[in-house]
């Protein structure tokens, strides 16, 4: 208990690098945004969650994993204490900000998962990528990790609904996942069906615009 409390001080102590390069990748994410709007003339970014993993949740992340909870594994296993989940309009806005973020020069990706590409069985589908973010404190330059999940409000809403589906229903697991795989493909086709009218309209305004000339 004693060592478990020492180690609860610590992870206080090194709170202050997450919470840091939280505000530096919200700052950034808004720049990108304020940038996307004005070349774009609309909104990519739907909008933006942000949370710091909890010490239970860090603890009990370490415990599922049999790890002890020392800062050592903290740092090294849990990828997810800083999360940002960017919930895009269109699939094309997803790709296009995750390939922003791989050019930035402030923003380092280390890790990705395209579960767009390839869904998880379940039918999730989003884009996660493991960053670091440089974050100077005044005794301590440190690059810091954190994970981006990156979907449409489509992909959002499933992940959510299954979020509290496969949570409370315990017993009527098999059935539930079943209609929520093909739930997943459904909302799948609003994605594809909402990309074919996002082309009609350029389309349509590059039609006009040369009209206007
Ligand atoms: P975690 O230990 O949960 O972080 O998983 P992981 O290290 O295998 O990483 P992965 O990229 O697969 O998943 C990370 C996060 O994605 C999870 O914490 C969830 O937020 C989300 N996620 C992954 N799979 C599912 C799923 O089937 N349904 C829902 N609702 N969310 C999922
Ligand atoms: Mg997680």
């Amino acid at each position: 208990m004693e060592a478990i409390n020492q180690e609860l001080e610590k992870l206080d102590n090194i709170m202050i690098k997450y919470i840091s390069a939280l505000k530096i990748l919200e700052t950034q994410l808004q720049i990108i945004n304020d940038d996307f709007k004005y070349i774009k003339k609309y909104n990519p970014i739907e909008h933006i969650k942000t949370r710091i993993k909890s010490a239970e949740s860090i603890i009990h992340k370490l415990e599922k994993n049999n790890l002890d909870f020392t800062l050592e594994n903290v740092e090294e296993y849990i990828n997810d204490i800083v999360g940002i989940r960017i919930i895009c309009s269109f699939p094309s806005d997803v790709f296009e900000l995750i390939n922003i973020i791989k050019n930035s020069n402030i923003i380092k990706v280390i890790k990705e998962k395209d579960y767009i590409s390839n869904p998880k069985k379940s039918g999730y589908r989003s884009y996660h990528m493991i960053v670091l973010v440089p974050v100077e404190l005044i005794n301590e330059k440190v690059m810091v990790k954190a994970e981006i999940q990156i979907r449409t409000m489509a992909m959002d809403l499933w992940a959510s609904l299954d979020h509290k589906l496969n949570y409370k229903s315990e017993y009527g697991k098999g059935v539930v996942s079943k209609r929520l795989r093909i739930i997943s493909d459904e909302l799948n086709k609003i994605d594809e069906e909402m990309t074919e009218l996002l082309c009609m309209e350029n389309n349509l305004r590059i039609a006009n615009e040369g009209d206007v000339v």
